[in-house]
């Protein structure tokens, strides 16, 4: 029986000393220390032996299975370390690799220059107001002191809509919207979309950008006018800038005007931007029409008001020196990467 004992020893031992992997130590435990395993059923036994037999065997079956345990205990680590390193080596990371390039987003050119518009009269209590791009007549027109013969309808090619709407040809019927419905004084910018069945060309888009401004208190004067829109150019442009105010004809407003600003380019000496002239136009403005404001339900004879509008795109292709409008809608990233 002895014999049998230190058989098993070097048996197990040799086993387990040529095991590499946790699974296989396990197993291997099993085999000799496990409810069935071979000592454990070597050491049951022992119980058919008479009693000194039985003590000197068992002395040496129990060195043998702590023996065993410790020795099994002992590779089971070794092999968690080195189970451990392997994984830190495979899965370790070179930070000092350069990594995946982000590609950021960027503001398209008419956003950047909506944004600063819109930035300028914040800063100076104008609110911003939205309104419908599928508009009536009636505020597109209509309201605007254009009646159903007026021949100004017919300057500004209008997409008609199913239903007897129209896409708006411009931002002002916002104006109208935002004197029905808000308190006096009134101090607002309203940019948007526009439509009209315009051929593409350079300078032409069937779809366009306008921002239209509106005032409206008791003793709004043409220098109010004058002194807000100056102030904006000089935001916009540059405090060198100069302002020219040249009459002009809208059906909305009663004197109106263009704003033209001082060549950027040349400084007002004239040059190819400015086409020789020393000025650029930059936007349409006057007093709002009496009729306009009755018509929106604002009591004339109390009140006064200023209004301008503005094309976005034409102000970003002189900005950035763009010399095709289509340039801006065409979302070439070549093109776009620029700003
Ligand atoms: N609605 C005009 C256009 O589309 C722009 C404009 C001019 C708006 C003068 C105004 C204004 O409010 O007073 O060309």
């Amino acid at each position: 029986m002895i014999q049998d004992l230190l058989e098993l020893k070097e048996e197990s031992l040799q086993m387990i000393l040529n095991i590499d992997d946790l699974k296989d130590l396990n197993e291997a435990r099993l085999l000799y220390l496990g409810k069935k395993g071979k000592l454990t059923v070597l050491l049951r036994g022992l119980g058919t032996l008479n009693s000194n037999d039985r003590r000197e065997l068992g002395i040496v079956a129990n060195k043998i299975r702590n023996e065993l345990e410790n020795k099994i205990e002992d590779i089971k680590q070794s092999l968690k370390q080195k189970e451990l390193a392997r994984r830190l080596k495979s899965e370790a990371i070179d930070v000092t690799l350069p990594s995946k390039r982000i590609k950021r987003g960027a503001k398209h050119p008419i956003t950047m220059v909506l944004d600063d518009i819109q930035d300028i009269f914040l800063g100076i209590c104008f609110s911003i107001e939205e309104g419908p791009e599928v508009e009536l007549e009636y505020y597109n027109f209509s309201a605007l002191n254009m009646p159903m013969d007026h021949p100004a309808r017919d300057e500004q090619d209008t997409f008609y809509t199913e239903g007897g709407f129209i896409l708006r040809t411009a931002t002002s019927p916002i104006q109208v919207r935002a004197m029905e419905k808000s308190d006096l004084p009134l101090r607002i910018i309203a940019p948007g979309r526009v439509f009209r069945s315009d051929e593409v060309d350079a300078t032409h888009s069937p779809i366009f950008h306008q921002l239209e401004g509106l005032v409206v208190d008791e003793n709004i004067t043409m220098m109010h006018l004058k002194s807000t829109l100056t102030y904006f150019a000089s935001q916009l442009f540059g405090s060198d800038i100069k302002t020219r105010f040249r009459p002009h004809y809208f059906p909305f407003t009663e004197p109106s005007a263009e704003m033209d600003i001082s060549c950027f380019s040349c400084n007002g000496v004239g040059c190819r931007v400015c086409k020789s002239s020393g000025f650029i136009e930059i936007l349409g403005c006057g007093m709002v029409h009496p009729n306009v404001l009755s018509m929106s339900g604002v009591d004339a004879s109390k009140y006064s008001g200023f209004a301008f509008g503005l094309g976005i795109e034409r102000i970003a292709m002189q900005r950035y020196n763009i010399s095709d409008m289509r340039m801006l809608f065409e979302n070439d990233t070549n093109f776009l990467n620029q700003f």
